[in-house]
């Protein structure tokens, strides 16, 4: 009699890990009810909530880094910002419009599918970066590509406001979990670190994963190289 042998169980935290099981960033967003993706907090990220609330960052040009289910993208544009939102996955798009429809600013956003490392928008037109666990996400080799163009694209004085997965949360599947030295080592050069601490990624996920929530703001000398370039 033929056995059949039944596929091997998935680990129970594989919840951190869609892009490993559905093979691309297209076919997590296809394949996943939106409210099962374990980033997906529903609406936007209480970090940038009270960031843009505490009246710190200027108002202005605003770029979503992997925008995904799109609500930092919403938060913004509510807020007064011009909103670039891009990701890679054109089904991420498809969801990040429909949510900013039902948001009633169906228009108002403009949503681009585009690799953050490959981003096109010029030199010095964006006052505001939001990475909300885009960057962990990066293969090691593309980190120092990815400080470079969003320094880029920052203007003198713009700030990148970054949450990614910290050392703290558990070793296992799912993105990189940085070091405060890594990140250190990686913005330094180009980006000041106005705040360093120690937040959670809200979603469906328990317990909520350890991340650090980094303020950078884009260096003088930074300003005068691009100045150069210009
Ligand atoms: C962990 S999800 C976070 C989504 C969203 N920022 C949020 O907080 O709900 C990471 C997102 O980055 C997108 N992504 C991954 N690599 C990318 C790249 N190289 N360029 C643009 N988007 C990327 C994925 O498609 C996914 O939507």
């Amino acid at each position: 009699m033929l056995k059949v042998m039944s596929s091997p169980q998935k680990p129970p935290d594989s919840i951190h890990n869609p892009l490993d099981q559905h093979g691309s960033w297209d076919a997590v967003y296809r394949d996943m009810r939106p409210d099962d993706l374990p980033w997906n907090a529903g609406g936007p990220d209480e970090d940038l909530v009270r960031l843009v609330e505490s009246g710190a960052i200027p108002v202005g040009r605003a770029i979503d880094l992997g925008t995904g289910p799109g609500h930092d993208a919403v938060c913004l544009a509510k807020a007064g910002f011009k909103v670039l939102a891009v990701d890679i996955a054109p089904s991420a798009i498809e969801l990040a419009k429909t949510n900013a429809k039902s948001a009633g600013l169906g228009v108002a956003i403009d949503f681009r599918v585009e690799d953050v490392l490959r981003l096109s928008s010029p030199a010095s037109t964006a006052t505001f970066v939001n990475d909300r666990g885009c960057f962990h996400e990066l293969a090691a080799k593309d980190r120092e590509t990815y400080v470079r163009r969003i320094c880029d694209v920052l203007v003198p004085g713009g700030h990148l406001f970054l949450r990614t997965f910290s050392e703290k949360e558990p070793p296992g599947p799912g993105p990189h979990r940085f070091t405060k030295g890594e990140l250190e080592d990686l913005f330094s050069a180009k980006f000041h670190f106005m705040e360093f601490k120690d937040g959670v990624y809200d979603g469906p996920q328990t317990p909520k994963p350890k991340t650090y929530v980094c303020l950078l703001q884009k260096k003088a000398a930074e300003v005068r190289s691009a100045r150069k370039a210009g």
